[in-house]
């Protein structure tokens, strides 16, 4: 049974397609259609209608966190679909905001209202634990750090009672599809880690193999220790194709490019695949 890939929105793009900050990657796999993330604002939206998609046929909608970059395209896909499912952990609501250096706080949490996205359609499905969608199609849940060496990066907080706070990310999660050839991991942001992700995806499914790994990898900003020790992981791990996108930003992706050859992908707006 193949899956079919198609990222709707990310931060640079093959020719035609609009590109913004943010992902969003429509996953095919045994006749469901699940929309992990939305994008940033409208690009998702735009760039299905150019790749002949009709988000209405979507079955859910899965999100990976609360940041804007993933949410922020809900209210298009939701003015495209109606109602559906929306499978996300509830730490979404938490009031997010990211500083850069000394610069001052921008909010970067959810940009619309429980209420205004429930009334466009969104049925909310709030869960810590993994969420299955299918037999094969499951949610991770919140993914335990035990990998060492990925930590959440320092520049992400909350804010409770005025005050901000460390993001602890709980609501970080990916998409495991659990395939005969192998599993098939779609992140977000992988704010607590791909290897991290990747490690809780085989122990909840029983799996070894991993086939893919696809999605934002958070390498940005990374060190080079935490880069070779990834890369270092992921060989171990022996997965056949890396997809990367988003966050994981040029520095890593060129490590990543030369060590993984022929496995290694940009994944970009308009990108389509089919595996295995
Ligand atoms: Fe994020
Ligand atoms: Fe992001």
């Amino acid at each position: 049974m193949e899956i079919r890939i198609a990222t709707l929105s990310e931060n640079t793009a093959n020719l035609g397609f609009l590109a913004e900050w943010g992902l969003s990657i429509l996953v095919e796999f045994n006749g469901i259609m699940v929309l992990v993330d939305t994008g940033s604002t409208f690009s998702a939206a735009h760039n299905a209608q150019l790749m002949g998609i009709d988000l209405a046929t979507i079955d859910c909608i899965v999100l990976s966190h609360g940041h804007a970059d993933h949410t922020g395209g809900l209210r298009e896909v939701l003015r495209l679909k109606g109602e559906v499912e929306v499978i996300a952990h509830p730490d979404i609501w938490t009031a997010k905001y990211t500083r850069r250096g000394q610069q001052s706080v921008r909010y970067n949490g959810m940009p619309f209202s429980r209420k205004e996205l429930e009334s466009l359609g969104a049925r909310f499905k709030f869960a810590r634990e993994p969420v299955h969608i299918t037999e094969n199609i499951l949610t991770t849940g919140e993914i335990p750090m035990i990998s060492g060496y990925e930590e959440i990066e320092n520049n992400l907080f909350v804010r409770k009672a005025g005050k901000l706070h460390p993001d602890p990310l709980a609501d970080d999660l990916a998409l495991i599809i659990d395939t005969e050839f192998g599993l098939v991991v779609i992140l977000g942001c992988a704010h607590r880690g791909i290897v991290n992700t990747v490690r809780h995806a085989q122990n909840l499914t029983g799996k070894e193999l991993v086939y893919a790994v696809i999605g934002g990898t958070h390498l940005v900003r990374s060190s080079e220790e935490r880069i070779e020790k990834t890369i270092a992981d992921l060989k171990e791990i022996g997965i056949q194709r890396l997809g990367v996108s988003h966050c994981t930003g040029f520095k890593a992706s060129a490590r990543l490019s030369q060590e993984f050859e022929d496995t290694f992908f940009m994944n970009n707006s308009g990108t389509r695949i089919t595996l295995p």
